[in-house]
């Protein structure tokens, strides 16, 4: 099975828009074989949309925090977001990390969402690359911390999307060759935090400039389970960008 995240930041402005992308995903997702996609709407959108989830369409959030209840103003509960019908969560986007969150903060986010049972999407990049390979250090770090001590039995509800950063928001994505080469490092660095066999059962998206005419190479060539997707999830071609990942048998 391999997921599309939709990730659609602080977008749109109003829930009647909202209502509209969602209704154009919910329709293709009906005839998804191989696809499963997570949609994540603004939080305050999020609780219109549960009703309509299916086995192939969730809703999740785009941030969680790491306490379940308590006195932080305007934080995301995981308790909450499942007593909500909401069940998975983005954690540690890179628009998040620019706004100051550390590897060490994202660990307990990972780790709460986790031990509340919902599917975290941890996304780690780097924001640029250098010529030495410091860059695959950078990612190293982010997985190594993010992912100390997570059990064992908690990892099922886990996927890696690796977003370099100066791929997001940007015309081009990074190369399918490219993308290949890291998915192939950061299974071998899930390989020494747990098994290689569990490292092989942990999905690896790819997020960053993902469109519909490039979406099926990426996921051909690439070796990914799946995309994360920003601006193309808030258009009307993002229902061709599901159906190309669909049909890639
Ligand atoms: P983009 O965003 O698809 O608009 O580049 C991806 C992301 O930020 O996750």
């Amino acid at each position: 099975m391999r997921t599309i995240i939709a990730n659609w930041k602080m977008n749109p402005e109003t829930l009647q828009e909202a209502k509209q992308i969602w209704s154009g995903t919910k329709r293709v997702s009906a005839q998804l074989k191989r696809t499963q996609i997570i949609v994540c709407p603004p939080a305050l959108f999020a609780p219109n949309f549960t009703k309509g989830q299916h086995k192939k369409l969730q809703v999740g959030l785009q941030d969680i925090f790491h306490e379940t209840k308590g006195s932080y103003t305007g934080q995301l509960s995981p308790t909450m977001a499942r007593d909500m019908d909401i069940n998975a969560t983005i954690v540690g986007h890179s628009e998040r990390r620019k706004l100051g969150e550390t590897n060490e903060l994202i660990h307990k986010k990972v780790m709460t969402a986790l031990n509340q049972g919902m599917t975290v999407v941890l996304c780690i990049g780097e924001t640029y690359r250098d010529n030495d390979g410091a860059y695959l250090n950078v990612i190293r770090e982010q997985l190594m911390i993010a992912l100390a001590n997570i059990q064992r039995s908690s990892l099922s509800k886990l996927q890696v999307a690796y977003e370099p950063v100066w791929a997001i928001g940007a015309t081009e994505p990074m190369t399918a060759t490219d993308i290949h080469g890291m998915t192939i490092f950061i299974k071998k660095t899930l390989g020494e935090l747990f098994s290689k066999d569990l490292a092989r059962t942990i999905p690896i998206l790819y997020g960053g400039s993902v469109f519909a005419d490039n979406a099926r190479e990426i996921v051909e060539k690439g070796g990914v389970q799946g995309l994360l997707v920003g601006r193309e999830s808030l258009t009307i071609s993002f229902i061709d960008l599901i159906k190309a990942v669909d049909a890639i048998k």
